[in-house]
């Protein structure tokens, strides 16, 4: 299907051309029934970003966290809507649905299949960018959090208040709030206490009617679909209530690098069968790239082992030595440090000041594919061996793949618990993560990352090959882009993200959302 955006001005009937008809689009009836409805004209000027406004194109980029889909010949929206308040949200509903915009909700931008800023058919953004309060009630050890706060604000308003308490979601800082817990949430917390939509206790959502509603007036069903069945699929979450999660002033971080001439395999071989077993106060992380050997002019794979135990370096090392000897962990690859400072560590960043966390560009942007698996069986060392090779492929220049650990509390949590299925007997989690700079070589990047995705296929779970609706891969198949999409369609993609909740996320979604307002390429369609 093909569509071509021919002219684009506000307050004018729009020409466009879908599969060679050209249809009249009503953009002016939908900047102006929004307009009506916020009425006051400097909130307007705040509000709404048409293709006109100088401001356009910088709030845009703002929150694209992926280059890829940043070109010149990528789809825009006609127009980006930042709303204050959530009467702001209501109208937007409103008026996308009755002058026919599809609406993507924007809250940190992350998504890596850039559906939150891109469409192929006429469509507005909701940009939560002004959605940002973090308050933290320590002494109940709550927090409410809005949709576009970052995690770093997250973390960032909870160190604030106190050392003792923590939050367990995302590595990365600048990832909205919005996006993650609609998909799950892992990090380095993880195997001590699950996934941050384990600790979601209420939320506030607007429906695709304009209803503002709660926990309580959402009901079970629909509160149990919101933590982690997918975005822009249920309604606009403006703001999550989380329970925090004890943490100690003091972890212990630390790295070892080990090559292919210094056993990277056989450590990592090993490494498969102790991670998941070690006592749930350790996460540990595997992070595969090429780099430079000691022979001048060569390259060589790495495998980085890295770790977080939420203790000290005394306590870490004996532990290591005793469970993971071919490690050999020493405490010169140790550091302690504050919780929050642990997440700026496994970022790569300066782990002072910590106020970098408030930062949402302290990451580079550039283009990205990403695909994820969960192994259940151990590899071969044969296996790992032709999965480390591959990185030494031109392509693989800025690859990396991070495999992490699960079990712990992982595995205590049932399958149906939430949307997210992924828990007991998962050994680990593989991100496989592909970059590049020329636009004009995508296609070689993303030939090299769907070959090793192939090569992966013997390794990893199976039927169905189980895949992070957070890392979102339209490889595995798209909802129509507008239209019916069955049940069957929607299947081949979903039961890799949800497994066996993939039914109840699309009986849920038929309940509340039957017009299936809320659409991108994969969010759960209705029957
Ligand atoms: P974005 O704003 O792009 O939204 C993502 C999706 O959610 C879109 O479909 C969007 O429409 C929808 N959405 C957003 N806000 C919504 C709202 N308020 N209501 C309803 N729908 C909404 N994951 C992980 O578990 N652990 C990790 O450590 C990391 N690390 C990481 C690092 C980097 C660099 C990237 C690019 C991604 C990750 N992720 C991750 C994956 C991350 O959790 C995922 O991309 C999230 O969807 C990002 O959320 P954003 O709000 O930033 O994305």
């Amino acid at each position: 299907m093909k569509f071509l955006q021919l002219s684009v001005l506000p307050f004018l009937i729009v020409t466009l051309s879908l599969n060679g008809a050209t249809l009249a689009h009503p953009y002016g009836d939908f900047l102006h029934c929004l307009s009506l409805r916020i009425s006051n004209s400097s909130t307007i000027s705040k509000v709404i970003y048409t293709q006109n406004n100088p401001s356009y194109s910088s709030v845009l980029n703002a929150s694209i966290h992926n280059a890829r889909f940043s070109t010149p010949t990528t789809p825009k929206p006609y127009a980006i809507i930042t709303p204050r308040k959530t009467s702001h949200v209501q109208s937007t509903i409103y008026c996308s649905k009755n002058h026919g915009f599809q609406l993507r909700i924007r809250s940190g931008g992350h998504d890596v299949e850039g559906v939150s800023y891109v469409a192929q058919v006429p469509f507005v953004i909701l940009d939560l960018v002004n959605f940002r309060d973090v308050k933290v009630d320590t002494k109940n050890e709550v927090a409410w959090v809005q949709s576009g706060a970052t995690t770093g604000e997250l973390y960032y308003g909870i160190a604030s208040k106190t050392q003792t308490l923590g939050f367990p979601a995302g590595i990365c800082h600048t990832i909205g709030i919005g996006g993650h817990l609609s998909g799950g949430g892992f990090g380095v917390l993880g195997r001590k206490y699950g996934l941050a939509v384990d600790h979601v206790i209420d939320a506030k959502l607007v429906d695709a009617n304009g209803r503002v509603l709660r926990r309580k007036s959402m009901g079970e069903d629909l509160f149990w679909a919101i933590r982690g069945g997918g975005g822009n699929t249920f309604g606009v979450v403006l703001a999550w209530k989380v329970k925090l999660v004890p943490v100690p002033p003091v972890v212990t971080v630390f790295t070892v690098n080990k090559n292919l001439e210094q056993n990277a395999t056989k450590i990592f071989h090993r490494w498969q069968y102790i991670a998941h077993k070690l006592p749930k106060d350790l996460f540990t992380t595997v992070w595969v790239m090429k780099v430079n050997s000691s022979q001048v002019g060569k390259k060589t794979v790495q495998a980085g082992f890295r770790g977080m135990f939420l203790g000290g370096v005394d306590e870490l090392i004996p532990l290591i030595q005793h469970e993971f000897p071919e490690l050999g962990l020493a405490k010169e690859n140790c550091t302690q440090m504050s919780w929050v400072q642990s997440i700026l560590y496994f970022g790569g960043l300066p782990i002072q000041p910590v106020d970098i966390l408030l930062n949402r560009h302290a990451l580079p942007v550039s283009s990205v594919k990403e695909k994820t698996d969960f192994v259940r069986e151990p590899m071969s060392e044969t296996g790992i061996e032709g999965f480390m090779n591959m990185f030494l492929e031109e392509e693989a220049d800025f690859a990396i793949t991070m495999i992490e650990a699960f079990g712990g509390r992982m595995d205590e949590i049932r399958e149906n618990e939430l949307p997210y299925p992924h828990r007991a007997g998962i050994l680990f989690e593989s991100t496989y993560i592909v970059q590049w700079t020329n636009e004009a070589d995508a296609g070689t990047y993303i030939n090299w990352i769907r070959r090793l995705y192939s090569y992966m296929a013997s390794y990893a779970s199976k039927s169905p090959r189980e895949a992070y609706y957070n890392y979102k891969d339209l490889d595995l198949g798209t909802n129509n882009i507008i239209g019916y999409t069955s049940y069957e369609q929607a299947s081949v993609w979903g039961l890799k993200y949800f497994k066996n909740n993939f039914k109840r996320l699309v009986q849920i979604k038929t309940k509340v959302d039957p017009m299936n307002f809320f659409r991108n390429e994969q969010s759960i369609p209705p029957l």
